[in-house]
């Protein structure tokens, strides 16, 4: 027993020594060989993670000034473009003419300004649209009209049926006389149940058509 704890130390005392020599060793010559210099020439050659070349950034130049991208709509008033558009006769598909807010010559045409009866958010921060009261559910909406769409728009308020046509909201083309005008900019009534002051006076500012070719 005595003997054999003995030699285990022994064993221990004079073998872990060797075993360190031989593991650094082993470490060593596994991966320098034999030769003088320690060279590398066992490794695995160096790959580089291949990175393609990048592509130079290629956005076309912001531009401004007349004839350039920024200036292809025209930057207008909900008051403005409604007037132009009664007082040019409610075309539906013909462009109208009005003056924007950096006073350029422009045109629009319906399809712009429908975004003031069709989109919520507009008017003021959290208004809904013209249209969620105002649809082709005549029964339902409010004041009997249906502002979804043109002929809706035209066929006015109060209307009884799809069929018939109601009270002109367009003041027969004249804007100053037309009831949409008197809601939203004299009585400042739509959308209805609008909180005082959220909507600014002429309206919320929109892109609208496009600048007049030069003459
Ligand atoms: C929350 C529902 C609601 C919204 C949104 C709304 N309206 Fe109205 N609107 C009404 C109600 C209700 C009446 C009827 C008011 C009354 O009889 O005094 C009315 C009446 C009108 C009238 C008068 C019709 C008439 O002959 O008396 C016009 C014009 C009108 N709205 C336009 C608009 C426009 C334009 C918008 C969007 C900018 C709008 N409304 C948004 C509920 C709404």
């Amino acid at each position: 027993m005595n003997k054999d704890f003995k030699s285990w130390m022994m064993i221990l005392v004079f073998g872990l020594p060797l075993f360190l020599i031989l593991f650094l060793a082993a470490l060593y010559f596994g991966n320098c060989g034999f030769g003088q210099e320690c060279g590398y020439s066992n490794l695995p050659e160096i790959i580089h993670t291949p990175i393609p070349t990048l592509l130079p950034a290629s956005l076309p130049t912001p531009q401004t000034g007349p004839g350039s991208a920024a200036a292809t709509r025209c930057t207008v008033q909900a008051e403005t473009l409604l007037a132009a558009w009664v007082n040019a006769g409610v075309p539906e598909r013909q462009p109208f003419a009005f003056t924007d807010v950096n006073g350029i010559a422009c045109q629009a045409t319906f399809a712009d300004l429908q975004p003031l009866f069709a989109e919520g958010n507009l008017w003021y921060t959290g208004a809904v649209a013209c249209t969620t009261c105002h649809n082709s559910t005549l029964s339902a909406a409010a004041a009997g009209m249906d502002l979804s769409d043109y002929t809706g728009i035209l066929a006015g308020s109060r209307r009884a049926s799809l069929e018939a046509s109601g009270n002109d909201i367009l003041g027969g083309g004249d804007w100053a006389a037309s009831k949409l005008n008197e809601q939203l900019f004299v009585l400042e009534k739509m959308p209805f149940g609008r909180p005082q002051g959220a909507v600014p006076a002429g309206g919320p500012t929109l892109l609208a058509g496009e600048p007049l070719p030069e003459p």
